[in-house]
Formats: C-alpha cells, sequence, structure tokens
C-alpha cells in the first residue's frame, strides 16, 4: 500500500505499490459469493426502485463537494478501504487497455519527500537560492501541504504518444475517469476530498517523488473526514 520512489515500468512499480493495476472487476469468486447471498451484482434490481430509494443509491454522486486538506480529518481511509480506492480507480473507462493512469499512496516517508519537494518549489517560486532562506511561517506553510489530510494520493498519468487508434485526449479521458471514480468511491465510503494541482504539481522536484520519465503528476488527491462542523 505504500510507496517508493518513481516506476521502472508503471505496472510493475504499481504492483510493489499496492495499486490494482489489471483487475476488471470484483473477481469471479467475489461474484459467486454474492449471488449465493442473493446479492444482485451490477444487474439492476427486478423491481426499480422508487425515486427515494434511486436518490439514495446515487447520493455519492450527487451529492459529492470538495473539501480542503486543511479541513480533513481522521479518519481517513484504512489500507482495505485504499486498495478498494485503487481498485476502483483503475477499474475505469480504458481504450486500448492503456493504463495511463497510476495512483500512488503517499506514506511517511513520502510525504517527507514531498516536504522537502515543495520548500524547493517555495523558494525556486520566490528567486531564493535556497529554501533555507524562506521565511519560517512560509516553510511551516508549505511542509503542513505535505503532511495535511489523513490521506495523500498522488494521480499520475503516463500518455503514449505513439499509439494513432487512441490519441491522447482519450489517455487523459480514462486519466479523469481514474480521478472520478477515485473521489466517488471515497464519497461513497462516507469520506471527503479535494483534488489540488497548482504550480508546485508541475514543479520538477515535486514530479520527481511519484513519476518517473514520461509521467506526468495530474494532481494530488487529499482524502480524510469532514470535521464534525461541516
Ligand atoms: C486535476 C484537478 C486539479 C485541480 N487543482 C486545483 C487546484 O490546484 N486548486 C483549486 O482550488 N482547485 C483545484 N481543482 C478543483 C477542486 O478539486 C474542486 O473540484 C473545485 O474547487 C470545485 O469544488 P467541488 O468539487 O466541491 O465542486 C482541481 C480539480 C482537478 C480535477
Amino acid at each position: 500500500m505504500s510507496t517508493a520512489g518513481p516506476p521502472q515500468g508503471a505496472h510493475r512499480s504499481a504492483q510493489r505499490e499496492g495499486c490494482s493495476v489489471s483487475t476488471a472487476g470484483p473477481p469471479q469468486g467475489a461474484h459467486r459469493s454474492a449471488q449465493r447471498e442473493g446479492i444482485a451484482v451490477g444487474t439492476r434490481p427486478r423491481a426499480p426502485p422508487g425515486p427515494d430509494a434511486t436518490r439514495a443509491i446515487l447520493s455519492p454522486w450527487l451529492t459529492r463537494t470538495s473539501t480542503g486538506p486543511r479541513r480533513l480529518v481522521a479518519p481517513g481511509p484504512d489500507a482495505a478501504e485504499c486498495a478498494l480506492l485503487l481498485q476502483a480507480a483503475q477499474n475505469v473507462s480504458d481504450h486500448g487497455r492503456l493504463r495511463p493512469c497510476r495512483i500512488v499512496l503517499a506514506d511517511t516517508d513520502q510525504r517527507e519527500r514531498y516536504a522537502a519537494a515543495f520548500l524547493a518549489h517555495a523558494a525556486a517560486a520566490r528567486g531564493l537560492a535556497s529554501p533555507a532562506l524562506l521565511d519560517a511561517q512560509v516553510r511551516d506553510d508549505e511542509r503542513a501541504k505535505a503532511f495535511n489530510a489523513p490521506c495523500l494520493l498522488s494521480v499520475v498519468a503516463r500518455i503514449a504518444s505513439d499509439v494513432p487508434q487512441v490519441p491522447p485526449h482519450e489517455q487523459w479521458m480514462s486519466v479523469g475517469a481514474s480521478l472520478g471514480a477515485l473521489l466517488g468511491a471515497a464519497t461513497a465510503l462516507g469520506y471527503a476530498g479535494k483534488a489540488l494541482s497548482g504550480a508546485r504539481a508541475a514543479h520538477p522536484a515535486v514530479r520527481a517523488v511519484a513519476c518517473g520519465e514520461g509521467e506526468v503528476l495530474a494532481c494530488f488527491v487529499y482524502l480524510g473526514s469532514r470535521p464534525p462542523t461541516c
């Protein structure tokens, strides 16, 4: 579930990092046992649900709104839930099965590396030669961005330019579908979150934390719970 540095091969690295890279829905065994228990998997119920039930079923998609990282509190998704969220994010429409999206869950070590990279970006953005020259408050704020929220994920895109039948815009659509599935599934589990990119996501030191050669850090996703007052 935890993460390491840039990948050698996207699939192999995603597997090392606990991402589900080749699943296409729940395993057959799960289907069969759900059917034995009378639970319809991926099928419409015989009698259509009423409007209230329909709204309840769709509520994660009808009611989702973003909550920023500074407001997100514990609990966040646990390891088993994160594995399911990654599975949902991989199980999206994907022309040619190119797997243009990889989602990386940050462990403490990776958050530390993001903190250092955010400081490098902040210094560069201010024309400073070193993060040590940053104002103390700016340093604290930048570090906090790497540690806010119980769960930090990186959405990493690898867009192939040599597959004429699957042009880049189709691959980006699949990356967006993965982001949507991730946020929808997290909402369905009762969590909140937000996708964020900004200039720092494009900074080479930041990108290098989770991306390999030819990959783009499409955005961060912060997940957790809304504070009780929200
Ligand atoms: C890839 C991506 C990157 C984003 N980056 C930012 C960002 O850097 N800053 C920001 O304020 N919103 C960003 N957003 C938008 C927010 O995640 C959020 O969707 C927006 O504030 C609207 O709020 P809502 O989701 O509650 O409708 C980004 C969205 C996407 C899909």
